[in-house]
């Protein structure tokens, strides 16, 4: 099916763009009222997640009410280690927990990558079809997963953590089992990432959200690795890849087979453009805290990143996920002066 709007693929791949594409991380959940409507009629997030029409809904729900230029398909990162063995609750307003953890080789067990990943994650796969039928070409579907060192953190802590000192642990006490674990991590999301384009995904995102608690050695040894094979892997979509905090790790990543750059808000997109060269697309960067401000302090920060920009290989995003108790008017005060601004550079 042929897309309407197609701004956002063309900014991944550096084509001309008439105007910025944006979206924002978290766009499905907990800021939108008519999402909290469609949760409470269920028994939770988990049954959201599982439930292909439900999902597939709440997908497109910001694209009909914040107009932003891309969908990403409802679910979470966390539906990976629970295919690999390692089921996950997601605790009202703590996050999510995991009642086995991986401490040492029998562990593995809990951490299989030699099953069929389009059957136990079809929910999935399911709700992306749905999705794109009912989106009917308005705008592309991004999929995602989250990156091997992150899901390792969870696999290992088991819970949301500051310093994630359990999983960080492991790289010292036990390289050879963090490898081992990494590696298979790596290949059950290799497959997933390609089903989900099989399925109908038109870019695919790798979060890793606990990039930035590793030295850029370590980092490099126990996660760019990996997400160099991942992003090798798929060639059949723009990858993105969101390392978040690893400003340090900014030149190796910009040395890898993606087509977009991920940024959180702590550097200005200029110094980012100088340590990543012209050669990709740069996404990101806003505070999310900036939509506390007025409408008028949303529309100028806004602005002011904008000029920031010295190329045109731009996708607009907040720096991390959208805050649940943001106002969606001031998300939409954020689209419209992203979707007013004229390109220069
Ligand atoms: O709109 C979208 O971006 C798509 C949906 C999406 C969710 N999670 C839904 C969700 C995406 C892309 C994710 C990714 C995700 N999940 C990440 C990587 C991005 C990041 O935020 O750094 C991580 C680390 C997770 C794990 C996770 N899921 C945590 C730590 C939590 C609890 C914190 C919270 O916000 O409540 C979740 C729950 C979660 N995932 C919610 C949503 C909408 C909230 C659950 C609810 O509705 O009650």
């Amino acid at each position: 099916m042929s897309l309407q709007n197609d701004l956002i693929l063309r900014a991944a791949r550096g084509e001309q763009i008439e105007r910025y594409p944006v979206w924002l991380m978290r766009q499905a959940g907990r800021i939108l009222p008519e999402y909290r409507a469609v949760r409470s009629k269920l028994s939770g997030f988990k049954e959201l997640v599982e439930t292909p029409e439900r999902a597939a809904e709440v997908t497109i729900q910001p694209v009909d009410l914040l107009d932003v230029d891309a969908a990403i398909i409802f679910s979470d990162i966390l539906v990976v280690p629970e295919a690999m063995g390692l089921s996950y609750e997601m605790v009202e307003k703590k996050g999510p927990w995991f009642e086995k953890t991986i401490h040492d080789e029998s562990g593995l067990k809990w951490a299989e990558s030699d099953f069929d990943v389009e059957d136990r994650l079809s929910y999935v796969l399911e709700a992306i079809k749905l999705t794109n039928r009912e989106l009917n070409g308005r705008v592309p579907l991004i999929g995602f997963a989250g990156a091997p060192w992150t899901i390792f953190c969870y696999m290992v802590e088991g819970k949301g953590s500051k310093t994630f000192s359990e999983a960080r642990k492991m790289l010292y006490a036990n390289p050879s089992l963090a490898h081992e674990l990494l590696k298979r991590i790596t290949k059950v999301t290799i497959q997933y990432l390609k089903a989900q384009i099989r399925a109908g995904a038109h870019l695919v995102q790798v979060f890793d959200s606990w990039a930035g608690i590793l030295g850029t050695e370590q980092y490099a040894e126990f996660g760019l690795r990996y997400l160099k094979e991942i992003s090798e892997a798929i060639q059949e979509v723009p990858i993105t890849l969101f390392s978040k905090g690893a400003i340090t790790s900014l030149p190796a990543l910009s040395k890898l087979d993606c087509q977009t750059i991920g940024l959180d808000w702590n550097m200005h997109m200029d110094e980012a453009r100088k340590l990543v060269g012209e050669g990709r697309t740069l996404q990101g960067n806003l505070d999310p805290c900036v939509l506390y401000g007025s409408h008028e302090l949303v529309a100028n920060e806004t602005k002011r990143m904008l000029d920031s920009f010295t190329s045109s290989r731009h996708i607009v995003n907040l720096g991390h996920g959208v805050y649940p108790d943001i106002d969606p008017d001031k998300v939409r005060t954020f689209i419209k002066t992203v979707k007013e601004y004229e390109i220069t550079s």
